[in-house]
């Protein structure tokens, strides 16, 4: 019969599965015909994965007004039981106001995809003003200019929400040579249970993972033991959906995150690499309870946070946009995650005493090499190696490559 799985549960107990039954692809997609048309971006497909696949459970769709105003306001949706889950970004679809008007009164719509093929259905929809200034100042606490996702997804945007329940008609893939990668909550489950792990600890990251990442991973991992888990699991899960112009892309990621695992950086054999479809909003301390009530979903019970988590600079002050603490103080406290073990980790910088990646010690911060993006960039584009024991030689050669392919263009 089934294995018995011991992971932790799913926020509001089941997980969501939107995509239909192959049985009811093909009649929805003549039903999806006669419907009035929602044309997605690629965002707001990504979006659509995110939903379909339960990531976002118990959400099943886009969020209607009450939904998107809890999440606003309390960063929580409250469940007919009257428990709560964490949802600290709103998930919406924006359309304008020629769409609106076509829509008219029916209450069911078809979503297309970016390149116009039919996704699935939305139902029993509900449309209603999308304020972009409270959505923008409430989510990221700045309506600065110069915001990613805001630049890229809400301002060219239309003023209005439609929520409603996704039906998706078949899996979203993106035909990049990376959907092996992309294992939903569901199929990681199942990967978790036939490997008999008893912890699962995950790691959200959207850059390349250097020896400080790995002494993250790798602490946690001694910490579990010492805890008596007998078979700690690594879910190593970088974010594949949108990210900023200056960030790696997600193949190059890829390939230099294989490398890690190729030099014994991470232990292959108790780490499972794959994408978390979401895409990011640089949204920091509110961003990372997302990033982490999604990752109970696919079966994570602990969860690493270090120093900025989904931070950045400020677009216009010489600054961290937020406090790089904040997101881990914030994550230890957040309601709807109390299930969730959270391993707060200090910031790690180059040691060039002991030349290895260690945790900062301010006794001594004058021998601590703190090695931005930029500064790898720069490294990169000059041919100089950063120092030694800074990032596996594997994976520092595929940035290399990456970076000496930007300076052709
Ligand atoms: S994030 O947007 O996904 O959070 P990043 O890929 O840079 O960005 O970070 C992945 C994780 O590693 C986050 O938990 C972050 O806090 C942590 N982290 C990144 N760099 C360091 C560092 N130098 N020291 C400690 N933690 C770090």
């Amino acid at each position: 019969g089934p294995i018995k799985s011991s992971l932790i549960d799913p926020d509001g107990g089941a997980l969501v599965d939107l995509v239909v039954p192959e049985a009811e692809a093909g009649p929805k997609a003549v039903e999806a015909e006669s419907l009035p048309k929602v044309r997605l971006t690629r965002i707001d497909l990504e979006w659509v994965h995110v939903i379909s696949e339960g990531w976002a459970s118990p959400l099943k769709g886009f969020m209607r007004e009450r939904e998107y105003l809890q999440s606003l306001h309390f960063n929580c949706l409250r469940m007919e039981d009257g428990s709560i889950v964490n949802m600290s970004l709103p998930i919406v679809l924006a359309i304008d106001d020629e769409t609106k008007e076509a829509i008219g009164s029916s209450p069911n719509v078809a979503i297309l995809g970016p390149d116009g093929n039919s996704v699935g259905i939305l139902r029993s929809i509900e449309i209603y003003k999308h304020n972009k200034e409270e959505r923008i100042a409430r989510t990221w606490g700045t309506s600065a200019p110069g915001l990613p996702y805001v630049e890229e997804a809400i301002t060219p945007s239309g003023n209005w929400l439609i929520g409603g329940d996704l039906e998706v008609l078949k899996p979203i893939k993106y035909n990049d040579g990376l959907d092996h990668y992309r294992l939903s909550p569901k199929q990681l489950r199942k990967e978790f249970d036939k490997r008999q792990a008893d912890a699962v600890f995950a790691f959200q990251l959207r850059n390349p993972v250097h020896n400080g990442h790995a002494l993250l991973m790798n602490d946690t991992r001694r910490r579990l033991l010492e805890m008596g888990y007998k078979n700690p699991i690594l879910l190593l899960h970088p974010l594949g959906g949108f990210v900023k112009a200056d960030d790696v892309p997600l193949d190059v990621r890829m390939e230099q995150h294989s490398k890690v695992l190729e030099d014994g950086v991470l232990d292959p054999e108790t780490t499972i690499v794959s994408i978390f479809p979401s895409p990011m909003h640089y949204a920091g301390p509110t961003e990372v309870q997302w990033h982490a009530k999604a990752r109970i979903n696919a079966g994570a019970n602990f969860y690493i946070v270090g120093r900025d988590p989904a931070g950045m600079g400020h677009p216009t002050e010489k600054r961290d946009l937020y406090d790089p603490d904040h997101g881990k103080k914030v994550l230890s406290m957040a309601p709807g995650l109390e299930k969730l073990n959270i391993l707060p980790f200090r910031v790690a910088a180059y040691d060039t005493v002991a030349k290895k990646m260690a945790f900062f010690d301010s006794s001594r911060s004058q021998d601590f090499l703190f090695i931005s993006g930029t500064k790898m960039r720069n490294y990169a584009r000059s041919g100089e190696n950063p120092p030694d024991g800074f990032m596996c030689p594997g994976g520092w050669k595929v940035l290399v490559q990456y970076y000496k392919s930007l300076q052709a263009e």
